[in-house]
């Protein structure tokens, strides 16, 4: 666009004002309903009353009916994801969550604490672990392409009590109606802050077709999908890398969803149990 193009001459003048009145009531406007559409977006949800105070639909939760549930901070003690202890070094995330959102460079392992048994992460009670070692999915993209996994080896051992990791290959856990619980410190709906407390939220497990219908590159190998039709309960941003748990076994982790608790937009979780042998492989500590 070459907007200050060319000497000014007295004829040329006018088609320039003319271009430029174009481009302020046209291009400017379009810009910004392009840059801000999230926004715009994101707000009839959190507008609608009963979806507010909730993790989105959920309820404060004591670590002691979650001690496996964890918090991943950066080195300033900014929360930025959730996670799940299976064995006395490993915790369960999101392979997005080892990555810097802004830049998309890898976090350096030392960049990354975990933090155990602390319901309000305004407090500093509880445990906080360093990690030694990050392991991301190999094919790992992006988490609309699946293998949204990642594996966090501790520098020492936690004392809490790890969750049971879902058998290889398991279809039990992932039938659809099966209500699961995902756990996490993320936002209480799409536009309200991340909540300072863990909450959790049970959500049925959704059947395949209608997660495809909802995330055309839904892909049942990796990811499964749980919410109701109707929206209202959901996992949020902050609560990424979160276990969704069955029956008292780890099956997914929180990875995506459009928005939060929207109708017809279910949220998108990791499929473990496609995961399991590789999560094993590379445990330092016996997975149970
Ligand atoms: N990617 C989000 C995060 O970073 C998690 C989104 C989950 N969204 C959902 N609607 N279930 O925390």
């Amino acid at each position: 666009m070459r907007v200050h193009g060319g000497p000014s001459r007295e004829g040329a003048n006018r088609p320039l004002r003319r271009r430029l009145r174009v481009l302020v009531c046209c291009l400017v406007p379009l810009l910004w309903a392009v840059q801000t559409t999230d926004v715009v977006r994101a707000e009839p949800v959190a507008d609608r009353g009963d979806v507010r105070a909730r993790i989105v639909g959920g309820t404060a939760t004591a670590p002691e009916a979650a001690p496996w549930a964890v918090a991943l901070t950066d080195s300033a003690g900014t929360h930025f994801c959730g996670g799940a202890l299976v064995s006395a070094r490993e915790v369960v995330t999101a392979a997005h969550c080892t990555l810097d959102p802004t830049t998309g460079a890898a976090r350096r392992p030392t960049d990354i604490r975990v933090v155990l048994d602390r319901r309000d992460l305004r407090t500093r009670k509880g445990e906080v672990i360093a990690v030694e070692e990050v392991w991301r999915h190999p094919r790992y993209e992006h988490f609309t392409r699946g293998d949204d996994v990642a594996v966090l080896t501790l520098r020492s051992r936690a004392s809490a009590s790890p969750l049971k990791l879902v058998d290889a290959g398991e279809r039990e856990g992932y039938r659809p109606g099966t209500t699961g619980t995902v756990y996490g410190w993320g936002r209480t709906a799409e536009s309200e802050p991340t909540s300072p407390v863990l909450r959790s939220v049970r959500v049925p497990v959704m059947s395949n077709s209608g997660c495809s219908r909802a995330y055309p590159g839904f892909d049942s190998d990796a990811m499964f999908c749980a919410g109701y039709p109707d929206g209202g309960k959901d996992a949020c941003g902050g609560d990424s890398g979160g276990p969704f748990v069955v029956g008292g076994s780890l099956v997914g982790v929180v990875s995506y969803g459009s928005g939060c608790a929207r109708p017809g937009y279910p949220g998108v979780y990791t499929r473990l149990s496609s995961y399991t042998t590789k999560i094993r492989d590379v445990a330092v500590a016996p997975v149970r």
